[in-house]
């Protein structure tokens, strides 16, 4: 099991160009959004959309709007996480749903809206939400590896334009990153990391 998950970080590079002629089998590309959609989140609160582009047509526009990168339309699908913004505010309906699975007696849901809206106060919302979808993004793309396909987290985009051809309004949702998946083209080229001592630290 670690060997193989070891294999598949390997694996996982930021492929810059994709086989045109290859697409995901459908329950692939479903097996890559489950591994999003089980991801792990601030109270609980799935701060996320998963927009999958496979049209043509969207993938020459999303790939305008970044910046001409050739991964947005070489690849098979194309996953934009949307970060939801609007839907995250204390009180709101979204989280009075969410928190209804938690909150099992009366006194711990009313100290968990107390804590939200007490913590809400001291965050930067939009960063938050975006931060979260990053590891939904980590997961899809190390399930992805797992299975033989490739990816590239696209963060290079011009954020007005990416919300246009996504129609977002950066309001309710923001375009947080996005992933397209496939197969490599090239071989992958080598891996450069920092050694292992310079990143960990034990204390
Ligand atoms: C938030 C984020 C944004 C990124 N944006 C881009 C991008 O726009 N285009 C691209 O080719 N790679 C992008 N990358 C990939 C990195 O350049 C790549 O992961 C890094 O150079 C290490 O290489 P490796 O992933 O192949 O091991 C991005 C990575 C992250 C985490």
């Amino acid at each position: 099991m670690k060997e193989e998950l070891l294999k598949a970080f390997m694996f996982r590079h930021a492929c810059k160009l994709f086989d045109e002629a290859k697409k995901i089998p459908d329950d692939d590309l479903r097996f890559i959004l489950e591994a999003g959609r089980l991801s792990p989140s601030s109270f609980g609160l799935e701060p996320w959309k998963f927009i999958v582009v496979r049209q043509a047509e969207l993938k020459e526009r999303l790939r305008e709007a970044c910046f001409g990168q050739a991964q947005l339309t070489t690849c098979s699908d194309a996953v934009a996480i949307a970060a939801a913004i609007e839907r995250l505010h204390p009180g709101s309906e979204y989280v009075e749903e969410r928190f209804a699975h938690y909150a099992e007696h009366q006194d711990v849901l009313l100290w968990l809206r107390k804590f939200y809206s007490e913590y809400y106060a001291t965050i930067d919302v939009r960063l938050w939400s975006i931060t979260q979808c990053h590891i939904a993004a980590a997961n899809m793309m190390s399930a992805a590896a797992a299975v033989g396909i490739d990816s590239c987290p696209i963060g290079g985009f011009s954020p007005p334009k990416a919300r246009e051809v996504l129609g977002l309004d950066g309001v309710k949702y923001d375009v947080a990153l996005i992933v397209p998946f496939g197969y490599r083209v090239n071989p992958q080229p080598q891996k450069y990391r920092q050694a292992f001592g310079e990143v960990v630290e034990f204390r």
